[in-house]
């Protein structure tokens, strides 16, 4: 059986708390929904001390989930804490996660606090934060940018404490996957007790490598990964649970983990995301975005219909997406053509394919995509006649599907 990997959406905090995705509290209560349903095991609902809406969330979701975990943001500090804890009262399975930042960038610049200083305040607050929860996760901020003597001694402040979870964030996504690895595996390696935390990652996508050093970590022992639907989050984002879950589950021969997750709620749950924050996600997004299981290449066409292993490495239903997509534009070959009409209810002659296919590459050549009303037309003028109702649009339709 392989190991299973704790999904930690910060969808609710990270990723809200980004430009463009402030949420109400409404709002966060009906995407919390289907992100238990899709199966996460830790949902971090907000950041109590940031806001009254902030707190009613956290509140609202603890009272509504009650099987994911339900998680509250807190600074090292008693107010936070004491916030935090205050909103979780109503969760079945609270989880408060209290942070502090590591590098000395960090506490120079902003703590203004020294090392001794950092030290106990990371007990003090996770001492404090197991007075309101069972489950305390501590985040040494910054963690890839620390000196590691230090790091493993704010962690093992972390642990003498109580923290149940330690997480190790590249806040600024700063490393790389092999480094990353290696900081995981010293961690394990060096850390006294380790074994009665969980370790967790926290990847920002700055450098593009959230994901990647996320799946590195896991390699290197980690056993939680915080990533957020549609991989929102601060600046370039977090790793983005879709890829994330996918990954394990398309190459879990080099990645031997199970996670909880529902896969097919994948896209309805990106979706929702995107309806209620009004922001979409770019057409080439892995997973999820538009042209994720969409053809348009004559080539790649062709393949897909003699068998879609050629070009797809998972298929569209596991993510909740109802089938592939052959778009019909200038690149697009006869066979994809022929197929598609004969799919709208075309008899399309082989001697006649051809001039078909001229008057398609003209209308092609003027717009992007050739959609079913013009391709209707095409046949039209084409004099081809019509086989009486059309055959089911949806399979490898030009148009037919998803949004
Ligand atoms: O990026 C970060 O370090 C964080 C912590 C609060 C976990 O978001
Ligand atoms: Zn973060």
């Amino acid at each position: 059986m392989p190991e299973t990997i704790r999904i930690f959406d910060t969808t609710l905090r990270d990723g809200e708390q980004s430009p463009g995705f402030s949420m109400t509290p409404e709002e966060k209560l009906r995407l919390a929904r289907p992100l238990e349903e899709l199966g996460v095991d830790v949902l971090e609902a907000g950041f109590p001390i940031a806001s009254e809406g902030d707190f009613s969330a956290v509140q609202a979701i603890a009272r509504e989930c009650r099987e994911t975990r339900v998680a509250a943001l807190a600074r090292a500090v008693e107010a936070d804490i004491r916030r935090a804890g205050d909103a979780l009262r109503p969760a079945a399975r609270p989880l408060l996660h209290t942070f502090i930042a590591t590098s000395d960038i960090h506490l120079k610049h902003k703590l203004k606090r020294t090392r001794a200083q950092v030290v106990a305040d990371t007990y003090t607050a996770v001492r404090l934060a197991r007075e309101y929860a069972g489950e305390v996760e501590f985040s040494a901020e910054d963690a890839t940018r620390s000196d590691r003597e230090f790091l493993l001694e704010v962690l093992a402040a972390a642990l003498e404490a109580g923290a149940t979870v330690l997480n190790i964030p590249d806040t600024v996504g700063y490393s790389v996957p092999g480094e990353y690895a290696a900081l995981i595996a010293h961690i394990r390696q060096h850390l006294p007790g380790v074994e009665k935390a969980i370790l967790s990652v926290h990847c920002h996508d700055d450098l593009g490598l959230a994901v990647a050093n996320s799946l590195a970590a896991l390699a290197a022992g980690a056993r939680q990964v915080e990533c957020a639907v549609n991989g929102i989050g601060e600046r370039a984002g977090n790793a983005s649970l879709e890829e994330v879950v996918m990954a394990l589950r398309v190459r879990g021969d080099a990645l031997p983990f199970a996670t909880g997750i529902r896969t097919e709620k994948l896209y309805p749950v990106s979706s929702q995301l995107a309806e209620i924050t009004g922001i979409g996600v770019q057409p080439n997004k892995a997973i999820v975005g538009r042209n994720a299981f969409a053809h348009t290449a004559g080539i790649h066409q062709d393949g897909m219909l003699k068998s879609p292993l050629t070009y797809e490495i998972m298929t569209p239903s596991t993510v909740g997406i109802a089938a592939s997509q052959l778009l019909l534009g200038k690149h697009s070959g006869r066979h994809a053509l022929q197929a598609r009409l004969e799919l709208l209810g075309w008899l399309v002659p082989r001697e006649r394919l051809d001039a078909v296919y001229q008057a398609f590459l003209q209308v092609a050549d003027r717009q992007k995509l050739v959609d079913d009303v013009r391709l209707q037309e095409i046949a039209l003028g084409a004099g081809l006649a019509s086989l009486g109702q059309p055959a089911a649009a949806g399979a490898a339709g030009s148009g037919a599907g998803r949004r």
